[in-house]
């Protein structure tokens, strides 16, 4: 146990220090505390923790990093991208939205997210993240819709990437919901084997759309469609009031 401690506590307790049971007890307890927080990067099957592969995390990041340009990165339930955005000390603003507690110790970082209330986030979070990210635990349309909603709410503006990887059965619904497409980038984690894509509402150089899948409209153009339509209905109206307006001065005197 004494080997947790700095160099030069264990050097003093080496050579004059001769501890009581009782006091050893409570330090073994204190080393045993900072043991567990050091190993709070684990897994927890429970939670449906799997991690990405060490590569496949090196290259999510890297992604998120150089679509956020430079700006505020939102990770939901994808906890070890953000303990690597920790180590690498990158310089964008780095947000976790995770049911795990453990991860808390992050502080301002860090805002406890539950998936079945998707909305509940605090309001001074909204529409303030320029690449949001998500990693449902379940792979189902319900879930994987319930991290949309989070991502829209999260996004600042309607051109705001967002990335979610799930299952590949679910390609279909999460292209539709999200306004994206399929990735071929290869996704991998230590301990899963379920096929899984990475889903993306933009088109990234360094991650291609798969070139099989039909071209639906990604989330952006879906905007300006809206937009389109939302003009569209408003000359109509426009048109249609000149005429009647039109009528009624032919009918006056
Ligand atoms: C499949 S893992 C994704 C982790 C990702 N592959 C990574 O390497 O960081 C699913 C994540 O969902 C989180 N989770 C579990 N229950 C949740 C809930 N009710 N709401 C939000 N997140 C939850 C887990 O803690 C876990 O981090």
């Amino acid at each position: 146990m004494l080997g947790c401690l700095p160099g030069g506590l264990r050097r003093t307790m080496e050579s004059d220090l001769r501890l009581s049971d009782a006091t050893l007890a409570a330090l073994n307890e204190v080393l045993a505390g900072l043991n567990k927080e050091k190993n709070s990067e684990a897994e927890d099957w429970s939670l449906n923790q799997f991690w990405y592969t060490e590569e496949t995390t090196e290259a999510l990041l890297t992604e998120a990093i150089r679509a956020s340009n430079g700006g505020r990165i939102a990770f939901l339930s994808a906890p070890s991208l953000y303990f690597l955005a920790q180590k690498r000390l990158v310089p964008n603003t780095v947000h976790l939205f995770e049911f795990d507690d453990r991860f808390a110790c992050y502080g301002d970082d860090f805002t406890h997210w539950d998936c079945n209330n998707p909305l509940n986030i605090p309001e001074s979070l909204h529409h303030t993240f320029d690449f949001v990210f998500g990693d449902p635990p379940h792979l189902n349309t319900e879930t994987a819709g319930s991290f949309l909603q989070a991502c829209e709410l999260l996004a600042r503006t309607p051109e705001t990437p967002i990335a979610m990887i799930t299952s590949t059965t679910l390609s279909d619904f999460v292209c539709r919901t999200m306004g994206g497409r399929p990735s071929i980038f290869p996704v991998k984690h230590k301990q899963l084997a379920n096929p899984m894509t990475l889903y993306l509402s933009y088109e990234s150089p360094a991650m291609p759309f798969d070139p099989f899948y039909p071209d639906y409209p990604l989330r952006h153009e879906r905007c300006n469609r809206r937009q389109t339509d939302f003009l569209d209905a408003l000359f109509l109206h426009l048109s249609q009031t000149s005429v009647l307006h039109r009528e009624y001065l032919v009918e006056m005197p």
